[in-house]
């Protein structure tokens, strides 16, 4: 199957069978290798990228349920001030520890702040339900709360 994506701004040709999830066709056809695969049944959070400003799990997500009026944005293409203050707070804390996690973790973060720029504890809890092994939640919790407040402060 051929069809068109909006893919970080740019279309791009995909031909790919329309059950490929998008997961593989991000990292194997386009080489977007910075959106992962953990767990391929949609519980991790670590193949999270953006579909209209959206937090959205790839991996069992049939390409062919996309279409070209779609923004599609990965960890690659994030662009705006959301994700520059998401960015420097994920620094400051040294939230990433073998950092497997954290392109999900910065995505979902990302939407949710697009969304919501001053989250409760409990839409914070709500929101980040990516599943992080080396237990990183503190420090993401702390990182969001951080670029939250600096977009508040513009
Ligand atoms: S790899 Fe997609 S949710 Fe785990
Ligand atoms: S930082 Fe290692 S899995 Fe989250």
């Amino acid at each position: 199957m051929k069809k068109k994506l909006k893919i970080n701004g740019e279309i791009q040709e995909i031909d790919a069978d329309a059950d490929t999830p998008l997961l593989w066709v991000l990292r194997d056809h386009l080489g977007l290798t910075g959106t992962k695969y953990g767990c391929g049944v949609m519980a991790c959070g670590a193949c999270t990228v953006m579909v209209d400003g959206r937090a959205t799990r790839t991996c069992a997500m049939p390409v062919g349920a996309f279409n070209e009026q779609q923004d599609i944005t990965t960890i690659e293409g994030l662009p705006g001030a959301t994700h520059h203050a998401v960015q420097k707070a994920w620094a400051e804390n040294s939230v990433a520890q073998c950092g497997y996690c954290q392109s999900g973790m910065i995505m979902t973060a990302t939407a949710m702040l697009q969304n919501n720029p001053a989250p409760s504890d409990t839409d914070i809890d709500k929101h980040m339900t990516n599943i992080c092994r080396c237990g990183t939640y503190q420090l993401v919790r702390v990182a969001i709360k951080q670029a939250a407040k600096e977009l508040q402060n513009g």
